[in-house]
């Protein structure tokens, strides 16, 4: 593994490496065919894992946020657009190393017109401060390629709003198992070569490379071959690059003062969707929640990721959780009545998801070569079909012909809830 020392050195090499490759490498025009939206960082996630359900910028509040390394501009145009498109009073300031990146996230905003965004470029570390404090930070894949990481989190941390957070993506070490055998390699034949280069040799050693090489039988990294050259480069000949365990995600986090809110998607670091192995099953139940994150990556083999949320060690927020009220039986979010709440959609087409539901009653979901199956509750299709976003679930479940009963009604929001909200597929938000 490259784990090179902090040095001024690495740090100009990878700002070379970002102006020759911009990554990833993105077209302005396509901006007119389609948004790119995902994890960390889409709208949606960021009110459920960040701010326990409360829409920060649903009341016109200021709402200043920070995409540090934002690259391309993927993260800077989502964001972008998704304010407007919520009418928030949202500023949002992109910084990043290389002029060559900018260009590109700047030709992407303006392409939308949008016109929340303020372009800064060099580096987050130095910069940050000057621009904030900040209500969110999205900072993906950026932290472990600097010279000092804990550094780096550490400065975002320090211009976060107390009730801020951010959404954070580093590399997963064991699913990225090959990428640095080949950085190493890289390292031994050619250190000094950069740019062009540097991907020549690359190419012809990952062209002669033996079927038994660890990358040649690593089927979860696959940037190197759909990602052109920039994706090529930014995988296998990196040269400030490191992965992360989960325990070395959490002592990151806890080094910078942060608290640890969810990895995304919950359900793929939940070790029991792993085994089907009853005394095993039972152990793990015994386990913290670290551990059993641990557990999960060990038993995965396949998360070559970390995307999670965090907030400050001492902001008590949590992510939208339903529970029962002991005395009286009502389901709480949050200690507010769970049917004033307003269920809205991850990242999926709501009526394909609601046919298919009304099929057999279940979900097949996929991670990364991993699939698993979630019976969900009888009135499922009916209940997804109604989400929009606005209504309430109280006047979902009015909406029905009969009315159901309350009681059972709810039960089934929560076990659908339990299910969609631990793959990201389903949130709930607070009125406002
Ligand atoms: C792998 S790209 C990720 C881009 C973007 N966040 C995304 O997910 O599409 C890493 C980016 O981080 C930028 N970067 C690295 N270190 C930085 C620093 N200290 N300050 C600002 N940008 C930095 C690089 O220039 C590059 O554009």
């Amino acid at each position: 593994m490259s784990r090179s020392k902090p040095s001024k050195k690495n740090a100009s090499r990878t700002r070379d490496q970002y102006e020759t490759f911009p990554y990833p490498a993105r077209q302005a025009e396509d901006e007119d065919k389609r948004l790119i939206a995902g994890s960390p960082g889409d709208w949606g996630e960021v009110v459920h894992y960040i701010f326990g359900g409360r829409d920060p910028g649903q009341n016109g509040a200021p709402l200043r946020i920070l995409v540090a390394g934002g690259g391309t501009g993927d993260a800077v145009v989502m964001l972008a657009q998704q304010a407007q498109d919520r009418g928030a009073n949202a500023e949002i300031i992109y910084i990043d190393l290389s002029a060559a990146s900018r260009q590109i996230a700047e030709s992407r905003v303006n392409r939308r017109g949008l016109k929340n965004v303020t372009f800064v470029t060099g580096s987050f570390v130095d910069l940050a401060g000057q621009y904030g404090p900040y209500d969110y930070i999205d900072c993906c894949g950026v932290l472990h390629h600097l010279p000092d990481p804990d550094a780096g989190l550490r400065a975002l941390t320090d211009s976060l709003k107390p009730g801020g957070g951010m959404g954070l993506m580093v590399y997963a070490t064991l699913g990225r198992t090959g990428v640095y055998h080949m950085q190493e390699m890289m390292q031994r034949l050619s250190a000094e070569a950069a740019g062009r280069a540097r991907l020549d040799v690359g190419k012809s050693l990952f062209e002669g490379l033996p079927p038994t090489n660890w990358l040649k039988r690593n089927p979860f990294v696959n940037d190197h071959i759909q990602g052109g050259d920039a994706g090529f480069y930014d995988l296998l000949l990196h040269q400030q690059d490191r992965a992360y365990r989960v325990d070395e995600v959490y002592d990151f986090v806890e080094q910078a003062g942060l608290r640890l809110q969810s990895f995304v998607e919950p359900l793929r670091y939940d070790p029991v969707v792993y085994t089907t192995s009853a005394p095993v099953r039972a152990k793990l139940a015994g386990l913290s929640s670290r551990e059993r994150c641990a557990m999960a990556e060990l038993l995965a083999g396949n998360i070559t990721k970390h995307i999670f949320y965090v907030v400050k060690a001492n902001n008590k927020t949590r992510p939208v959780e339903i529970s029962g009220r002991e005395k009286t039986g009502k389901m709480l979010v949050q200690r507010q009545d769970l049917s004033v709440m307003v269920p809205y959609l991850g990242r999926i087409d709501g009526a394909k998801l609601a046919a298919s539901v009304a099929k057999n009653a279940q979900i097949k979901i996929n991670f990364n070569g991993f699939s698993l199956t979630r019976a969900l509750p009888p009135a499922s299709a009916a209940i997804l079909s109604r989400v929009n976003g606005h209504r309430s679930l109280e006047d979902i479940r009015q909406s029905f012909k009969p009315l159901p009963e309350i009681e059972p009604f709810y039960a089934q929001v929560a076990a659908l809830f339990a299910v969609l909200s631990a793959a990201n597929l389903m949130f709930l938000r607070h009125p406002a």
